[in-house]
């Protein structure tokens, strides 16, 4: 072949590569509302700055007939590129192929740029449209998927992971979006379980669509497997992009700095009077934290999930911060099984990978009852405890309004190593709420009132004597747990210095092999 021929050959190879399954099943693939392998690749990275990786690629099977069909790349688009001008590592499964099945060589591809990534520190981005094992294959198939999952693991904690669910992701192929850090899931088009509907109706009788088994509203909303729920592909990319600004590029860097333009002593007056008289009545903790942040701007991780609760990413004077609040506007902000595992699994995230923690407190304990109990909130509430008090990333705590009993010392107290621990003057630090307290310390004399305004009269004093003493700020200000107590309007400046004043921090736990987390 003369040179100028194999100049050629190789243009035609890359275009049949780029075809991937071929025209019909491309639009097959568009007319199920869904982007190729390649186009949802183009859409994620900067313009122009993808280098594909390992397009001549086929498969080694020769079961069923496959040796007669193959396709250059076999079922898998990897390389690498830009996002924001850093760069990722990228992965997405190419549905046109065999129905993004995975295949030995296509673990082999994916698990080349999984190494390159952990060898370069940087984050990793897996696209999943996949029919699971690639059925003619066998065992190696399977094989292919625990190569991913080791490097998957090993990967935790060095650099980022990031799941886009954009189609089915079925069976085993589940475990590694779930052993990434985040996973996000498009409306409509994409599921997540385990064993499908067809088994679950064989095995169980249950009768289940594959959206309620396991659509984006199940996992963003009730099992919380999905940290995001988007509209749409061109919605699910865009995020990724965002969420990676916040991002350092692995756990011995630091997150990039955002703009500066928001001022730090920006004083919020609405702040000063957030707060209801009536301890009982909510609030919305987002307000307080789009008040405080830089420039309003808050990417909020688990949305759909565990709603008590709000963990999320923002900025102060540039820097990427996490943020947790429990959120007074639902369930009364209570901690409860979901909500402790949430929270637990951002505060690791953040220390992991240098992140600084905020925490705003407005608890008023763990959830009673049975349910909670049956469902372990002993060992679900541990696991934020344990995140927190192993946590050496700069943690600062704002009490807002109740902290109460167990859920004060988990939600990063003092003595859970807080680097500054400050209170609004509409803060009530203490063991219980007083109508509890009262009931447990008064209970007997109570009883023996026979008079009922008598009766009211005498809790209605003791209440009050009880919130005289416990419910502000100061007698955890006269112990040192509360460093400060703040005024609400000056709170993003306070939490701007604190956390320079933190900027040198360095604190390293005993050394062991790993810890034992309450799993
Ligand atoms: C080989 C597969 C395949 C698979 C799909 N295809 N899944 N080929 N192995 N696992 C092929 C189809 O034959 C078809 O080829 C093309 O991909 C598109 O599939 P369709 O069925 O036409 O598409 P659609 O109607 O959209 O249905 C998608 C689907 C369905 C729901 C994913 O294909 C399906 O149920 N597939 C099997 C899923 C499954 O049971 N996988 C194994 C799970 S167990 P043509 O040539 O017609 O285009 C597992 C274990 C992993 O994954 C364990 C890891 C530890």
């Amino acid at each position: 072949m003369e040179n100028q021929q194999k100049v050629k050959n190789l243009i035609d190879l890359r275009a049949q590569a780029k075809m991937g399954g071929g025209e019909k099943r491309i639009s097959s693939q568009h007319s199920k509302g869904k982007y190729t392998a390649r186009e949802r690749i183009e859409m994620l990275l900067d313009e122009g700055s993808f280098e594909e990786l390992d397009m001549f690629i086929t498969h080694r099977c020769y079961n069923f007939g496959l040796e007669n069909e193959k396709y250059l790349g076999d079922g898998v688009v990897t390389g690498h590129g830009t996002i924001d001008g850093r760069i990722v590592y990228v992965f997405a499964q190419d549905f046109t192929v065999f129905g993004g099945s995975l295949s030995e060589t296509m673990a082999l591809k994916i698990c080349k740029i999984m190494d390159m990534a952990m060898k370069l520190g940087c984050p990793v981005i897996g696209i999943n449209d996949s029919g699971g094992a690639r059925i003619q294959e066998g065992v190696t198939s399977l094989a292919g998927y625990a190569e991913i999952f080791e490097r998957n693991i090993l990967a935790s904690g060095v650099i980022p992971q990031i799941s886009a669910i954009f189609g089915p992701c079925a069976g085993g192929a589940v475990y590694s979006p779930a052993l990434t850090d985040f996973i996000m899931m498009t409306e409509d088009n994409s599921y997540m379980f385990v064993t499908g509907p067809k088994v679950v109706k064989s095995v169980t009788g249950e009768d289940i669509s594959t959206e309620d088994l396991g659509g984006a509203d199940v996992h963003a909303g009730k099992s919380g497997v999905a940290h995001f729920k988007v509209d749409n592909e061109e919605e699910g990319t865009l995020l990724i992009r965002k969420l990676l600004s916040f991002l350092p590029q692995n756990n011995l860097e630091e997150a990039p700095m955002g703009d500066l333009s928001d001022p730090i002593d920006r004083l919020e007056d609405s702040l000063n009077s957030i707060i209801p008289d009536n301890p009982n009545l909510p609030y919305d903790m987002k307000n307080v934290i789009h008040a405080i942040v830089d420039n309003e701007e808050f990417l909020e991780v688990h949305r759909h999930y565990a709603r008590n609760i709000i963990v999320g990413f923002a900025r102060f004077n540039g820097n990427s911060t996490g943020i947790i609040a429990n959120q007074p506007n639902f369930l009364a902000g209570v901690l409860d099984c979901d909500a402790s595992r949430k929270a637990a699994r951002f505060v690791r995230f953040c220390d992991a990978f240098n992140i600084p923690i905020l925490t705003l407190v407005d608890v008023p304990g763990f959830l009673p009852g049975s349910g909670q109990e049956y469902a372990g909130i002993i060992v679900h509430g541990a696991k934020l405890m344990f995140a927190y008090g192993e946590a050496t990333v700069p943690k600062i705590t704002v009490t807002i309004r109740k902290s109460y009993g167990g859920a004060h010392d988990v939600m990063s107290c003092k003595q859970l190593r807080g680097d500054f621990n400050y209170a609004w003057p509409t803060a009530e630090i203490a063991v219980m709420g007083a109508a509890g307290a009262i009931e447990v310390l008064e209970g007997r004399a109570i009883n023996k009132i026979a008079d009922l305004d008598e009766k009211t009269q005498f809790i209605a004093d003791k209440v009050s004597e009880y919130n005289e003493k416990f419910a502000n700020p100061y007698q955890a200000a006269s112990y040192g747990y509360i460093d400060d107590v703040i005024e609400p309007r000056n709170t993003r400046f306070r939490v701007i210095r604190a956390f320079e004043a933190l900027q040198t921090k360095k604190v390293v736990n005993p050394l062991k092999k790993h810890n034992n987390i309450p799993l």
